[in-house]
């Protein structure tokens, strides 16, 4: 691997080639346009990863793949059935193979004629880029899907079968949408010359009939006619390229502190917790992460302030805790409401006072059986920073400016406008079979 300052620059400069793209020109013009895209989500039972379906390939073959919000591109199983008539191994000296971070043409000297590009495709394992053909369908006035669109010279990563291990049954690799050049989003975005923002509704249940969505191109999101939640959603910025311990990068926001149920979390506020300018260090956003992990520093306050207040707000008592979880409830004493368990209602305060990111039972309680009910956190260990996982994003819209760098979101969405609400439609049913 390069070293890993090296990779940090590559990776820098990427982000400034990416910031640099312009939009202005890019806006669809007649209502025939398409708004944008809209990949269908669901969530797998077994590994709890969220999934999503994209064709690819000539001729078209539907696929899932895993979502890696912070991923920088789509990598997929080349090894095992990988044929198409219009699959093309990009260049080590083209344009695409200069925008993968992990990629290059190796040390010199080099043999003379072609050489394919090739570099980290996954983990530390190697593997060669290529692009193709890839479909997906439309949506139009943020409630209607519409015919497919085909995306020509798509750049994905050539894995092999091995690198399926660990990852969901019957998926063909990982999707990645962070905020790089070559990412899903960045794309389609620009081979559909749509704004460069997309949109990620993550379904809260394992059945296959629930699905979320991710809508590439911009707003408006309407999960039931009439209601279009990108009118309503808080605004924070993100940052993309951060100097850890170990190099990494995705999406990052500023958490301020936390309160429950009105109560604020005591947290000491020293250099390990804590950035120079008093946000919680490297505060990230993942899929791959099925709860929230804090820090245990962290953690070990946020759960007792959780426990006191749903008891002295809601007579709710806890019950010894089942793993992964540390703090747990006997469900008996819990109503349900339009936003789940009735419970402190767990605030993220973000850049500004004003701009709070609010999870309430639906998404911070999570059954693990009929009699108890756990706060869905865990602790990292000392080392840990702050990563908001998946369970929290669910039925909460994300919305994600990669030109403006900034997330939008809309808090716990309560059951009447669910993600799972949208109707994707004939189309893109047939997507996920
Ligand atoms: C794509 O085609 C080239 C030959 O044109 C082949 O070497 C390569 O393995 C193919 N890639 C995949 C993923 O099938
Ligand atoms: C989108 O909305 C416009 C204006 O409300 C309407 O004229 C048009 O028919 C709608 N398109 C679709 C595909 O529903
Ligand atoms: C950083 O990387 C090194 C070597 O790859 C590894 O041993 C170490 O655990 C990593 N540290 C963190 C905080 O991830
Ligand atoms: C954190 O603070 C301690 C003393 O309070 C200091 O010695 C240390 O260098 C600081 N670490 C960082 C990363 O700023
Ligand atoms: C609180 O809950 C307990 C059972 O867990 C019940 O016995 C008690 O009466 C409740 N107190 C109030 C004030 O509702």
């Amino acid at each position: 691997m390069a070293s890993s300052s090296s990779f940090l620059m590559i990776t820098t400069a990427l982000v400034v080639v990416l910031i640099s793209v312009s939009l202005s020109n890019a806006q669809p013009t007649s209502s025939s346009r398409p708004q944008g895209v809209v990949l269908p989500v669901t969530k797998d039972a077994s590994t709890l990863q969220y999934l999503t379906y994209m064709k690819q390939k000539t001729p078209l073959v539907s696929q899932s793949l895993v979502i890696n919000l912070a991923g920088e591109f789509q990598w997929v199983d080349c090894e095992n059935g990988y044929v198409s008539s219009s699959n093309r191994t990009l260049s080590c000296s083209g344009k695409e193979c200069g925008w993968i971070s992990g990629a290059s043409c190796g040390r010199p000297p080099r043999p003379p004629g072609f050489q394919p590009c090739r570099g980290f495709v996954y983990l530390s394992n190697q593997g060669v880029f290529a692009s193709d053909t890839v479909s997906v369908p439309s949506f139009v006035n943020g409630s209607v899907t519409g015919p497919n669109v085909a995306v020509k010279d798509f750049v994905f990563g050539c894995g092999s079968t091995s690198f399926l291990q660990g990852l969901a049954k019957g998926v063909k690799g990982i999707a990645g949408f962070g905020p790089f050049q070559v990412s899903v989003p960045s794309q389609l975005s620009l081979a559909l010359r749509i704004p460069r923002v997309f949109a990620m509704c993550l379904p809260s249940s394992t059945e296959s009939s629930s699905k979320g969505a991710i809508f590439v191109g911009g707003g408006s999101y309407k999960m039931r006619p009439g209601v279009d939640l990108s009118t309503s959603l808080t605004y924070t910025p993100f940052y993309t390229s951060l100097v850890g311990p170990n190099f990494t990068s995705g999406y990052y926001i500023q958490v301020k502190s936390i309160n429950i149920g009105g109560k604020k979390v005591p947290m000491v506020s020293d250099n390990t917790t804590f950035d120079s300018l008093g946000f919680m260090k490297l505060t990230s956003i993942s899929t791959l992460n099925p709860y929230t992990v804090l820090p245990s520093s962290v953690y070990k306050p946020f759960i007792s302030t959780f426990i006191e207040k749903a008891k002295t707000n809601y007579n709710i008592s806890s019950v010894a805790p089942v793993v992964p979880f540390g703090a747990c409830f006997d469900s008996s004493g819990i109503f349900l409401t339009h936003t789940g368990a009735l419970v402190p209602v767990i605030n993220f305060v973000l850049h500004t006072e004003k701009a709070v990111w609010t999870i309430a039972g639906s998404n911070s309680m999570v059954k693990v059986n009929d009699k108890v009910s756990c706060l869905g956190f865990v602790d990292g260990g000392e080392l840990a920073n702050l990563v908001i996982g998946g369970h929290q994003l669910e039925d909460n819209l994300l919305e994600f400016n990669l030109a403006k760098k900034s997330l939008g979101f809309s808090s716990t969405l309560p059951r009447q406008t669910a993600c799972s609400l949208f109707n994707l439609g004939e189309n893109s049913l047939a997507a996920t079979s």
